[in-house]
């Protein structure tokens, strides 16, 4: 390239993340968006077609560098270069009162001008999962767990994902090596939605946001974090090595100097902590977030508070594993007894059966809680569980209501054990439960609770997404015989919606119209839909870059699907049990008799949607011979990625056959049949890398 027009592309790419990072930090960091997603996404394209065009500009901190397009095979252990230590528990005034007088004690000071003269930040105890940063030069460059705390897990790709971690500092001349130490956590919301997702799936749940949030960050495709939202809180600061002399800001001195450099340089740090000079002050803060907290879209589990100099911490040092200058003042834990009353049985999609204790209401937690799962027979066998019984129940991560523990010495002489049905509370069909799992299931496909959910389901935002049908409808379709698998929606008429309680002559059309609109939605939707186990939202896209095309899918022998990448022989098996179903194969006709996608076409934003490069989606490669640069596993991930395949044989099914040195018979073949060789650069033109 020309020199001058190398440099007019190199500004631009410069000034294009510089408006992209400032928009990104205004939106996720400030909570104050400063530019419309149109335009964001407008800017982003641009940077990442010219980054596509010319490789070379690509920079670790690029905005476009958050979600890795490969998910990662496995996570590496890796040293920290300062220890993550732990934080000792406080339960009640008097154990905070013991730790300021050890601290006075240590320090030779009085008790009472210790706390004012050396000052305590008061910050909150997010319940997420501690992350370890590192940044040299400002460069975001590697995310670890805190596994024991001298080493953790290299999670950087997974770290990127989180919008809210600068990949770049906002810091003239910042220091070689700064370490920053936070929280990552799920806002509640992500964390019902996926639970609830999970519960439809027939997956085990998260029990809190902590766990969840732990799941999350060692998943090894990134695009699952970017996809849930995962957020960080800052709080700790470590300076390896000089602070330089000549960077924007001065190193900071104390806890709370910290918070505002950490702010500053671009982190979001958690606006509610408190410079504190008296044990009230301390009090006061902790009294009103034990209630405040519960308006949060995040979860805390207690407060923390750290002596706010560090010449103070520096003299006061740590024990085997905490400091002496920090402590965590825990809330009590939210478990209160309660009678049960009953217990209901719930059906779900998967026919799976979930006991639910109904429960004479007690307040916990700010909430009203007169409903508490007992997740499954295995677990109810655990708790032995009798009608009438005092349990403990808790809100597990303050949001789902569970059963903890049954207190069998308050327990009604004349009280019957509970044992879960042996026919289906829905549809009286017997029920199921194989000896390996937990969960007991009713296997009647036609039970009206599985259709019910079913079609809810179907009609799910990351679904089918029509709008106009909810729950209520759909029991009514239900009930009324109307439908009775997804395919049914489609041969609704007029009159038959109108004849429904509350329901117009307009709402009835827009359903209508709704329901056509949704035959347009991409393959990977309907696929999604369908509902079969394990293929979440995700996974349905993944499959569908395998394989474009249902019929491809459904003759898909069982190790074809276990081997991609991320999909495994559990889900693979789940697959293709669903497509040996014969009920479902009508399904699958019917729907393919009323329009809907059962093929990626690949319009411009399915590609945005499932990463496809329509160059090699659907197309069948070859490779052999050694190439110059790229290992084979590498480039047969990316050709799978991008929806192509990769077969062993040349054969007239083969579209392309990628050529390295050494070639032997698999070239001459090729030739023979009139097949399109690739050199390795044809290649990686073609992927446009
Ligand atoms: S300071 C040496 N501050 O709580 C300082 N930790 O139970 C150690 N946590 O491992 C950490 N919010 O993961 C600190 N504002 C906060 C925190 C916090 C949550 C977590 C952190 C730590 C655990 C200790």
């Amino acid at each position: 390239m020309e020199s001058n027009a190398s440099s007019q592309l190199m500004s631009r790419v410069v000034e294009l993340r510089q408006l992209l990072m400032a928009a990104s930090h205004a939106y996720y960091v400030l909570d104050a968006p400063t530019l419309p997603d149109s335009v964001y996404d407008q800017l982003y394209h641009e940077l990442r077609d010219l980054e596509q065009q010319f490789p070379e500009v690509i920079s670790p901190d690029s905005p476009t560098q958050r979600v890795g397009e490969r998910p990662a095979t496995q996570f590496h252990s890796v040293n920290h270069y300062v220890p993550l230590y732990s934080l000792e528990n406080a339960f009640t005034t008097e154990d905070v009162v013991t730790w300021q007088e050890r601290c006075a004690k240590a320090l030779e000071l009085e008790v009472d001008t210790a706390s004012l003269e050396l000052g305590t930040v008061c910050e909150l105890k997010i319940d997420g999962s501690a992350l370890a940063l590192t940044y040299e030069k400002g460069i975001l460059t590697r995310g670890a767990t805190r596994g024991d705390g001298i080493a953790g897990e290299d999670i950087t790709q997974n770290v990127k994902a989180i919008r809210s971690i600068p990949l770049r500092l906002r810091l003239k001349n910042p220091p070689d090596h700064l370490e920053v130490r936070g929280e990552a956590f799920l806002p509640i919301a992500t964390f019902e939605r996926i639970n609830t997702e999970r519960q439809a799936q027939g997956e085990q749940l998260f029990a809190n946001p902590r766990n969840a949030a732990a799941g999350t960050l060692r998943q090894l495709d990134s695009r699952i974090v970017a996809e849930r939202n995962l957020d960080f809180f800052a709080y700790t600061l470590h300076i390896v090595g000089n602070w330089s002399e000549d960077c924007e800001l001065s190193a900071p001195q104390s806890q709370w100097e910290t918070l505002a450099a950490l702010q500053n340089m671009g982190f979001r740090v958690n606006p509610h902590c408190q410079l504190c000079d008296s044990l009230t002050a301390v009090e006061n803060f902790y009294h009103h977030w034990e209630t405040a907290r519960h308006d949060l879209s995040y979860m805390t589990d207690g407060m923390v508070m750290k002596l706010n100099h560090y010449a103070v911490q520096e003299r006061l040092g740590f024990t085997q594993k905490f400091p002496r200058w920090a402590i965590a003042w825990k809330y009590p834990a939210e478990e209160l007894p309660t009678q049960v009353l009953a217990v209901t049985v719930q059906v779900g999609r998967t026919g799976a059966l979930t006991p639910v204790a109904e429960l004479a209401p007690v307040l916990l937690a700010g909430t009203t809680v007169s409903r508490a799962t007992l997740h499954n027979s295995d677990r109810l066998m655990e708790l032995d569980l009798h009608l009438g019984d005092t349990v403990i129940v808790r809100k597990a991560g303050e949001i789902i209501p569970e059963v903890v523990r049954v207190l069998p010495e308050l327990r009604p002489s004349d009280s019957t054990k509970f044992q879960m049905p042996s026919h289906c509370p829905e549809c009286a069909h017997p029920v199921y439960k194989p000896e390996t799992e937990a969960v007991t299931r009713c296997i009647n496909p036609q039970c009206p609770a599985i259709v019910r959910s079913t079609l809810e389901h179907w009609v799910s935002r990351d679904a089918l997404d029509i709008n106009g049908i909810g729950e209520k409808l759909i029991a009514q379709l239900v009930a009324q015989e109307l439908v009775y698998t997804v395919a049914d929606l489609y041969k609704l008429n007029q009159e038959q919606l109108q004849n429904l309680e509350r329901m117009g002559q307009k709402s009835a059309q827009k359903i209508l119209d709704s329901i056509a609109k949704s035959k347009s939605q991409p393959w990977h939707r309907v696929l999604y839909g369908l509902g079969i186990r394990h293929v979440g939202n995700v996974n349905a896209q993944i499959l569908v870059c395998h394989f474009p095309k249902l019929t491809d899918l459904e003759t898909a022998p069982l190790e074809a699907i276990a081997s991609i990448h991320g999909i495994g022989i559990e889900i693979a098996q789940a697959v293709v049990n669903w497509f040996q179903e014969s009920r479902n194969q009508v399904l699958i006709k019917e729907l393919n008799a009323h329009g809907l996608n059962l093929a990626a076409s690949f319009t411009e934003d399915q590609v945005k949607e499932t990463k496809i490069n329509p160059a090699i989606a659907g197309k069948t490669f070859v490779i052999t011979g050694t190439l110059p640069t790229l290992k084979r596993d590498t480039i047969k991930q990316m050709i799978q990625t991008a929806g192509g395949k990769v077969t062993e044989s040349v054969s007239k099914k083969t579209n392309f056959v990628i050529v390295g040195a050494e070639a032997g018979s698999k070239l001459d073949k090729a030739v023979a049949l009139g097949i399109t060789c690739l050199s390795e650069p044809e290649f990686l033109e073609m992927y446009g890398a």
